[in-house]
């Protein structure tokens, strides 16, 4: 299988080449994409060979260029599109690892291409899910997920649709979920970059401590799995080892558990529909012991309810919501706002760039520049 991977130096691209690691006869890495992590991308060239490589940002091209001339080197949008859609004689898979909003056009161009898709980067159903979706049944192609809890529903629900009564999302709680409304006013980026169970971006990390994760994830399991809102609810599991639940109409709720290992949902998606055997730490129950599931309480996390609101909302909405939350979220990285000012600006996107203009890729990239042009100005 030829394999296109775009955000190759990301957690979740790293990933994805531990997994190549274990198969190599099986996989060729044909095209890869990372922003401007050259020195890491420089080890990928050596090691996977690809033909074709995009990166972020210009300046660092022409050295790349003279170092490997075999390969064809692009940057910005179009090198994504160029990586998604690299000629092959053979069939694609493209794994889309990317983060934010940048990921969809890739999407839309590899699905136009009847390429399948590994997507791990759900920014790109949240914003162009009204788009993906019909494509995705035009082209006749896959959209298998990466994320642990939308692979987990995949893998429960199988070809059982129909009898599905209810999607059960669990959630971490993120690095603060010991921490009260008024604590949060003075945590750190270090603070809300160590999350408790899983080792991921930075993005996602402080997605997952704000809970705005959470909510992507409910709009994400609305487009993949055909789901209304009302159908789709949220449980706080501390443990992460039950990655989601499906509840069938004769009360029966099948469970995925295991161990939080994101190579395992990777394992699934690149060999899908194939389970191929994987050798990662295996999940003892009973050094387990006990798992524990509460409330996930809106009061506590606004932005988790606004992404719900958002998704209901539809249309451009959840657009504006992730533009708002992606720019906030790297303004906080950056150390320039609080954490708290994360919910304060997205909602307040939300109430300003209110619109009823239709969903299309033209729309979506428009509005997404305005609102992080607004947010950009606000420091
Ligand atoms: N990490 C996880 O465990 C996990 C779990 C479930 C779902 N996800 C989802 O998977 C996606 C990727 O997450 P991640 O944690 O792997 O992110 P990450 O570690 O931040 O990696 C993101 C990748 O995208 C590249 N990139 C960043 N901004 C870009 C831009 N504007 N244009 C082009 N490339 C860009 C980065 O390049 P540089 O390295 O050069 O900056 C990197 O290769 C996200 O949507 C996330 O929500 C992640």
């Amino acid at each position: 299988m030829n394999l296109v991977i775009l955000g190759v130096t990301g957690s979740i691209g790293s990933q994805t080449l531990d997994i190549v690691r274990n198969h190599r006869s099986e996989f060729n890495v044909i095209a890869v994409t990372c922003n401007k992590n050259i020195r890491k991308l420089r080890e990928i060239i050596v090691e996977f060979s690809p033909s074709y490589v995009s990166i972020g940002q210009s300046e660092n091209i022409e050295p790349l260029k003279s170092e490997f001339p075999d390969v064809v080197f692009e940057q910005g949008k179009q090198g994504l599109i160029g990586a998604a859609t690299y000629k092959s004689d053979s069939e694609v898979l493209v794994v889309n690892a990317l983060v934010g909003s940048a990921g969809l056009e890739p999407t839309i161009e590899a699905i136009k291409m009847k390429r399948n898709i590994a997507l791990a980067n759900k920014e790109t159903l949240v914003v162009g899910g009204e788009i993906i979706m019909p494509l995705v049944k035009e082209y006749g192609v896959e959209l298998i997920p990466v994320d642990s809890e939308h692979s987990a529903i995949k893998q429960l629900i199988m070809d059982k649709q129909d009898d599905v009564s209810e999607i059960i999302i669990t959630a971490s709680g993120g690095s603060f979920r010991d921490l009260s409304r008024n604590e949060l006013k003075s945590v750190t980026v270090k603070d809300a970059l160590d999350h408790p169970n899983w080792d991921m971006g930075q993005k996602i990390t402080i997605d997952s401590a704000t809970m705005m994760n959470k909510g992507f994830e409910v709009i994400e399991a609305h487009y993949l799995f055909n789901m209304p809102y009302e159908k789709i609810k949220t449980v706080l599991h501390r443990e992460s080892m039950i990655h989601s639940l499906v509840e069938f109409n004769d009360s029966s709720i099948l469970a995925h558990i295991g161990n939080p290992d994101m190579r395992v949902p990777i394992n699934y998606a690149l060999f899908y529909p194939t389970r191929m055997p994987y050798t990662g730490k295996r999940l003892d129950l009973v050094k387990l012991g006990a798992l524990h599931f509460e409330e996930l309480s809106y009061d506590r996390y606004p932005l988790f309810k606004l992404a719900i609101e958002a998704g209901k909302t539809g249309g451009l909405t959840p657009t504006i919501l992730n533009a708002a939350n992606e720019e906030s979220v790297y303004l906080f990285l950056e150390g320039k706002i609080s954490f708290l000012d994360i919910e304060e600006i997205v909602g307040e996107c939300l109430n300003i760039f209110k619109t009823d203009l239709e969903v299309t890729l033209h729309n979506i990239i428009t509005l997404d520049l305005r609102v992080r042009e607004y947010v950009k100005n606000k420091v």
